[in-house]
């Protein structure tokens, strides 16, 4: 693996590897890399979980990560992306973690740097991280992918985690099925259109997603209620889920929109385990790609007493 920027690239092996190697470092306990190794988190849109978690992970594999912020850099002189990755790449780092309102730029910055690029959310393009950690989640709840039913319900045309875990979930053998305002559906994606109502009574993951305010053109003529009632995961339609089966978000979540305030924190709800999860993720993900870059670990794993 040379750069991580599309879950479309991977095979079910390498899928299930990165799953595995994040079960490890859940298990063990890993020393960091000997040799000074720098990482540049470039974050062109607004982040919390992403941004944040990929700095634990650095920190836990003991990588030094660049302080960057587009408000105090010279992206504010008009420096283009690719001159700051460049820049980035010039003065050391390993690897690169990039986020940016535009699809598929990370896609093309990777072909143009030779350091690992990650794609940590491109526009309405992928959001291969994200759909890692979910992944880690699914499987830690059912032990496997196949016959599987999920649900991806929401704003599916502007979303860049439904897309990633609709191609990785189909890779894995799971059946995909999507739930959308029909305004908020995507022809490009070749996966059957369900109503609210059939997701809960059908699958065993419900796959919530955030409403993409700030890539719709103009005003939602809905309110808040008439879209939870209309589309989103109401206390009722909790009720009326199979009785093992999970809800999940990627977050930031607008309570009370897709879903009843109540139910974040419900006994269903893995949404914050899925943060949890993104820190092995990203651990996952930089240590292979740091491997496969000829970068050694010679210490490998302490197993924890
Ligand atoms: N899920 C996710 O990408 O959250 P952030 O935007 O806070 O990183």
């Amino acid at each position: 693996m040379k750069h991580f920027v599309s879950m479309k690239n991977l095979s079910e092996h390498e899928i299930l590897q990165l799953i595995k190697l994040s079960d490890e470092f859940n298990q063990k306990e890993i020393k960091p890399f000997e040799k000074q190794l720098f990482a540049a988190n470039l974050f062109f849109e607004p982040s919390t979980r992403t941004k944040m978690s990929f700095t634990v992970a650095q920190r836990k594999l003991g990588i030094e990560v660049l302080d960057f912020s587009t408000d105090n850099s010279s992206v504010k002189k008009g420096e283009s992306i690719y001159d700051t990755a460049r820049t980035f790449e010039s003065i050391g780092a390993s690897l690169l973690v990039v986020r940016h309102p535009e699809d598929n730029i990370v896609q093309q910055l990777s072909e143009q740097l030779s350091i690992p690029v990650i794609n940590a959310g491109d526009g309405k393009g992928e959001h291969p991280t994200q759909c890692l950690l979910d992944l880690i989640t699914i499987h830690q709840e059912f032990q496997k992918f196949k016959g599987l039913k999920v649900a991806i319900v929401g704003d599916i045309k502007h979303s860049r985690v439904a897309r990633s875990n609709a191609y990785a979930l189909t890779t894995l053998g799971a059946e995909v099925s999507l739930s959308s305002k029909t305004d908020w559906q995507d022809e490009t994606m070749p996966f059957p259109y369900i109503t609210i109502d059939e997701a809960v009574e059908h699958a065993d993951v419900i796959m919530l997603l955030r409403i993409q305010h700030e890539r719709h053109q103009g005003q939602t003529l809905m309110t808040d209620e008439q879209y939870l009632q209309s589309y989103g995961l109401t206390i009722e339609r909790e009720k009326r889920m199979k009785r093992h089966a999970i809800i999940m978000h990627p977050a930031p979540v607008n309570r009370g929109v897709e879903i009843a305030d109540s139910l974040v924190e419900c006994e269903r709800s893995r949404i914050f385990k899925q943060m949890t999860n993104g820190v092995t993720a990203r651990m996952a993900v930089m240590y292979r790609l740091l491997q496969d870059g000829g970068i050694s670990h010679a210490n490998g794993f302490n197993q924890r007493s």
